[in-house]
């Protein structure tokens, strides 16, 4: 079972939050924490949207998260909110899918107008779903981070910063708690 479990929100070819949870699983690995990138896109759409959350393909992502100590959730900005594919993803947990999880949120938007999405759309579902140590989110500007075709991330130093400051708080959270006992 990973330490930790990066779910991404992208449905992007060469998703910035894609690339962004990458980072973090280099970071995390190369401080001894496993990380599992949950590339949300991949599930199936209609059992998503149907919100069929007994799906035997949901069967792995959902142990995943539950045995997980720590996630990182990374969303681009869709219309001032966080994207549709997270939230079917998170409507299909159990209601305390979260429980006692630390969880660091990052979105990514074309303007720095929606930074403040994190705090007001993100994190109270986070928290309904049981999430005990909300973390400050990390917001990401296009300017600040871009993809190749190749996919390699750039990213303004300042940024890279924030975003080092996060997942160090969060292996923080990680490390308090003990190993298969995810909740
Ligand atoms: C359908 C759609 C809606 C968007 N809405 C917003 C928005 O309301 N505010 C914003 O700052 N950026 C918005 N954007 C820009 C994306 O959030 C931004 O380009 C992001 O970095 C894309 O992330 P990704 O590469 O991980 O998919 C929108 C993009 C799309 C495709």
């Amino acid at each position: 079972m990973p330490d930790v479990v990066l779910l991404s929100g992208s449905a992007s070819p060469h998703s910035r939050s894609t690339a962004l949870l990458l980072h973090a699983q280099a970071w995390l690995a190369g401080r001894g924490l496993e990380a599992t990138l949950l590339p949300l896109a991949d599930l199936p759409a209609l059992d998503l949207l149907h919100a069929r959350y007994d799906s035997p393909a949901f069967a792995g992502p959902k142990a995943l998260v539950a045995g997980a100590r720590g996630l990182v959730v990374a969303t681009p900005v869709y219309k001032a909110s966080y994207t549709a594919l997270l939230k079917a993803f998170l409507d299909i947990l159990p209601q305390h899918g979260l429980d006692g999880k630390a969880v660091l949120p990052i979105a990514n938007g074309g303007s720095p107008a929606h930074l403040l999405m994190i705090d007001f759309a993100l994190k109270p579902v986070l928290s309904v779903l049981g999430a005990t140590q909300l973390l400050q989110g990390v917001y990401a500007v296009d300017d600040q981070a871009r993809v190749s075709p190749t996919g390699e991330l750039w990213m303004h130093d300042e940024l890279r910063e924030r975003l080092v400051r996060g997942l160090e708080a969060l292996e923080r959270e990680v490390r308090s708690r003990a190993p298969g006992h995810a909740g």
